[in-house]
């Protein structure tokens, strides 16, 4: 008797569990089969009522049932999670496809300016607002504006400051010798041929020298020329303007000091230091103990240059200078091998 109510029980509640499709119905059916007052709650707990021996034995079944059901419970309530989240992922994609306006964007990658460009704006910036002008010039040179016209003659030994990459024309071609722009004063030679004075103007660009690769050396780098040519212009218009360029980029205490140097084309011939950004001038090893940090070269344009180019060295006279691009960003931001600025290392690069 007792069997085969369990056995009813057991059927019924498994029917019954089939047809539920919702959480709330999962609910209601606990209670109903398995809740405080189901039938088998009474069952198991009417078995101390009942003859020993029926009591094992209908004890045993009922705990079988009971076992069963949880598990067939558990293992429904699991089925409809799933189908839930995948009606949900379905709804998202369904949303996606039209085209849902309060869903949150999705965020590009944007690109930034390489450390050297925004060198090169920075630089620009401090030259424009003293009222000097961006030109640019070619990299493929002809040897006259990389030394002819810059008062280097063929066979000149200050050639050897450049260690030059030629370029071969073909031989016997007659044609005149080219080069990779050993630096840009080649653009102010240029310059000085096309321009009429007034003229200030800055060079930037790429250079190449003929030289092996390491931390502080590469074939290829960045440089800015300027050229100023003006009636009465004097050593004082060159220091004034650099002296404010080093104080604009490195920082309004830096001190900065010029000393002779050699350069052809001009006379005479100047470089620039700052005082050394890691010892201030104490001495140390970036400065190499000299507490300087050698910046640029410059100088009063050579007379014969601006002859050369069709400019009367008598009514006017120029200043011009040139220094590199990666050094200055390399001081300023302790910044040990230039390497990096051409390495392509998105950790290097995102710092700037
Ligand atoms: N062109 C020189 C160099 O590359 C720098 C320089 C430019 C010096 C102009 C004087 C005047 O070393």
């Amino acid at each position: 008797m007792m069997q085969e109510r369990l056995e009813q029980l057991q059927s019924n509640a498994l029917r019954d569990l089939g047809n539920t499709s919702n959480v709330a119905d999962l609910e209601s059916w606990r209670v109903r089969y398995l809740g405080r007052k189901s039938d088998l709650t009474n069952i198991l707990r009417g078995l101390s009522d009942l003859p020993l021996d029926e009591r094992k034995a209908v004890g045993a079944s009922a705990n079988r049932v009971k076992a069963d059901l949880e598990e067939s419970l558990r293992q429904k309530t699991e089925g409809l999670k799933e189908e839930v989240e995948r009606k949900a992922l379905r709804g998202d994609e369904a949303q996606l496809a039209r085209g849902d306006i309060t869903l949150p964007g999705r965020v590009f990658p944007i690109g930034r300016l390489h450390p050297l460009t925004q060198t090169l704006h920075e630089m620009y910036d401090i030259f424009v607002s003293m009222g000097f002008q961006v030109v640019e010039g070619p990299e493929v040179e002809w040897d006259y504006y990389n030394f002819e016209a810059l008062n280097i003659p063929e066979e000149h030994p200050a050639r050897d400051m450049w260690s030059t990459f030629w370029v071969d024309n073909e031989a016997g071609s007659g044609e005149k010798p080219m080069l990779l722009r050993a630096h840009n004063t080649s653009v102010s030679a240029r310059v000085i041929e096309t321009m009429k004075p007034p003229i200030r103007v800055i060079e930037p660009g790429k250079v190449y020298r003929y030289e092996a690769t390491d931390a502080t050396h590469l074939s290829t780098l960045h440089q800015i020329d300027g050229l100023v040519v003006d009636k009465g212009i004097t050593m004082a218009d060159l220091k004034g303007t650099l002296y404010e360029f080093a104080r604009r980029y490195f920082g309004e205490d830096r001190k900065v000091r010029f000393r002779c140097d050699y350069f052809p084309f001009v006379e005479p011939g100047v470089e620039m230091a700052i005082e050394c950004l890691v010892c201030s001038g104490k001495g140390c090893r970036l400065c190499g103990n000299t507490g300087w940090l050698e910046i640029l070269g410059a100088g009063m344009t050579h007379p014969e240059v601006l002859r050369r180019g069709g400019i009367d060295p008598e009514v006017y006279t120029s200043f011009a200078f040139g220094m590199g691009v990666e050094r200055p960003h390399m001081l300023r931001h302790g910044i040990d091998d230039i390497r990096l600025y051409f390495g392509n290392d998105l950790r290097f690069l995102r710092q700037f």
